[in-house]
């Protein structure tokens, strides 16, 4: 597949637009119903409490189980092994209860992209569900002891399945959806003088950059809190975000992190900002990475 003429021709189908904007209004007001009212839902299929986004740690499972009721099929086909059988419909099955929560988790995770990637992720979407009907139809037949209709759903299930990962793949590692954001330029690991304690509002975010590298500053009155400026969900910028009590939230998707340590509190976001350490000399505010931001990024340097 030639992602020069692909990619190209899905962002060409500006007929989807409407399809996308409705279905984006439809997953955001249904985390606004009362069975999903509230953040601890949505936190959890994003995969805040794992750290990473939950949706690629779960596609794994039906790639990997269509992947052995595929071979299995292939190989009963050709040698006529028919114990083989219950192996490969137990595979298809596994393979339905996995994309079900991966649909979930993804479709959570899409409803804040925006631009190109959005588009690109649906027709992944597409791909998957068509994908999935195949296999539920696959799984009837094979019920109905018709296995070459059950092999022949299960294929053309497993080609769509594969394209579509193909997709998954540009829009991480193309896109940089579901991926940590952050500031290409390193962050202060001893104290550098960054803003001045009277440049500061009282609990208005501040924008300041040490050497290329952005943080947002707020001031509680002698206190001074500071994160990293760039949104580690897509990017976005907290200086331009909320105070709200203790969090400050980003003005693009709504992620809400913690001041004083960077942790997510509420999604989209799922990996924390760093956080800085702050001492004031006089009227000069001197920031530093939080000590176990620097040990964590030691022990990574080391493994
Ligand atoms: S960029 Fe999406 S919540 Fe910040």
């Amino acid at each position: 597949m030639a992602p020069e003429t692909t990619l190209p021709s899905i962002a060409k189908q500006t007929w989807l637009e409407p399809l996308e904007e409705g279905l984006q209004k439809g997953l955001a007001e249904a985390f606004k119903s009362d069975a999903l009212r509230g953040k601890p839902v949505e936190n959890a299929l994003h995969g805040v409490w794992l750290g990473h986004p939950l949706h690629p740690a779960l596609v794994g499972i039906p790639l990997g189980a269509w992947t052995v009721a595929f071979v299995l099929d292939l190989v009963e086909e050709a040698t006529g092994e028919r114990h083989l059988r219950r192996g490969a419909d137990l595979a298809v099955a596994v393979g339905l209860a996995g994309a079900a929560g991966s649909a979930v988790t993804g479709l959570t995770d899409w409803k804040d992209v925006q631009g190109p990637p959005r588009r690109t992720g649906m027709v992944h979407a597409l791909l998957n569900i068509t994908a999935t009907a195949l296999y539920v139809a696959s799984a009837v037949q094979r019920k109905r002891r018709n296995r070459g209709a059950g092999r022949a759903l299960a294929y053309a299930g497993f080609g769509l399945s594969m394209t579509a990962s193909w997709l998954g793949g540009h829009l991480v590692f193309s896109d940089q959806i579901g991926v940590e954001h952050k500031a290409a330029a390193e962050a202060p690991s001893d104290f550098v003088p960054v803003a001045r304690l009277t440049d500061l509002s009282e609990g208005k975010p501040h924008r300041v950059t040490y050497q290329d590298y952005p943080m947002v500053l707020v001031r509680e009155g002698e206190r001074v809190f500071a994160l990293a400026e760039i949104c580690s969900h897509l990017g976005g910028p907290l200086s331009e975000g909320t105070v709200e009590g203790e969090c400050i939230r980003c003005p693009w998707h709504g992620s809400l992190f913690r001041l004083e340590d960077g942790e997510v509190v509420e999604s989209p976001a799922t990996r924390p900002q760093s956080a800085f350490e702050a001492r004031i000399h006089g009227d000069q505010i001197e920031l530093r990475l939080r000590s176990n931001v620097i040990e964590a990024t030691e022990t990574k340097a080391k493994d």
